[in-house]
């Protein structure tokens, strides 16, 4: 599972236990969920190359290095993957925005996609957000989605996978680089990740 890249830092596991507590209310559910995404985000993008942009400073004009902000589309998958969003886009403010909502269904687990307002994605760094990474059945879901309209590169963000739904994305998509916080021990019968987080989506609307 080369293309799993497990994201290890305090400051990460220790959001991470945050977000497990059964008193963490919403409000600060979605919001380290937030904190996460940005954190997984510095990492993805260590090594991301740069372009030199002149820039006019107090003595005058010189070359710095700038990202092209808006080379980056973040794609949440609704409805978890949104607080996530809030996170990235503080740190790159002018990156473009798509929206795929999929919902799995409880008894069979399949994914079902019901709404997809993703931009054109030629040329560009697509950036998958969601919470969860279960069966996998989800994600692999939006990978191909978003694979249909060619993007130069796809960068996934997830807190937290079980090895059944990551082994899955590593076997069908090895060309994508998932970035997760952490890698727990497996899935219950209801395909629920053991120790996990419960219903990442109702935790962060107060649905449950
Ligand atoms: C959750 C989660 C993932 C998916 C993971 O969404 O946000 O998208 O389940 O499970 P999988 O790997 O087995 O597909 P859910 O379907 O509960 O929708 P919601 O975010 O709207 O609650
Ligand atoms: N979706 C969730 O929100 N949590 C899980 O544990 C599995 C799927």
């Amino acid at each position: 599972m080369e293309n799993i890249i497990n994201v290890k830092h305090p400051l990460l596991t220790n959001l991470v236990s945050k977000l497990r507590s059964i008193y963490t209310n919403s409000y600060d559910f979605r919001k380290y969920l937030s904190e996460v995404g940005r954190i997984l985000l510095v990492e993805a993008l260590k090594n991301e190359k740069m372009k030199e942009k002149e820039l006019e400073i107090w003595i005058g004009k010189r070359s710095f290095p700038v990202l092209e902000e808006e080379k980056y589309v973040f794609i949440p998958i609704l409805r978890a993957g949104l607080p996530m969003l809030d996170g990235v886009l503080e740190m790159i403010p002018l990156a473009k925005s798509g929206f795929l909502a999929i919902k799995r269904n409880e008894e069979t687990l399949e994914s079902v996609l019901y709404y997809d307002r993703v931009p054109p994605l030629k040329g560009k760094t697509a950036v998958i957000l969601d919470p969860m990474v279960a069966t996998g059945g989800s994600l692999d879901y939006a990978i191909n989605v978003v694979k249909e309209k060619n993007p130069e590169r796809i960068i996934s963000l997830n807190v937290i996978g079980a090895p059944e739904g990551l082994k899955r994305i590593s076997e069908k998509h090895p060309d994508v680089q998932v970035y997760i916080a952490q890698i727990d021990e497996k899935l219950n019968d209801k395909g629920y990740i053991i120790p996990g987080i419960g219903d990442a989506g109702d935790r962060a609307f107060n649905t449950g």
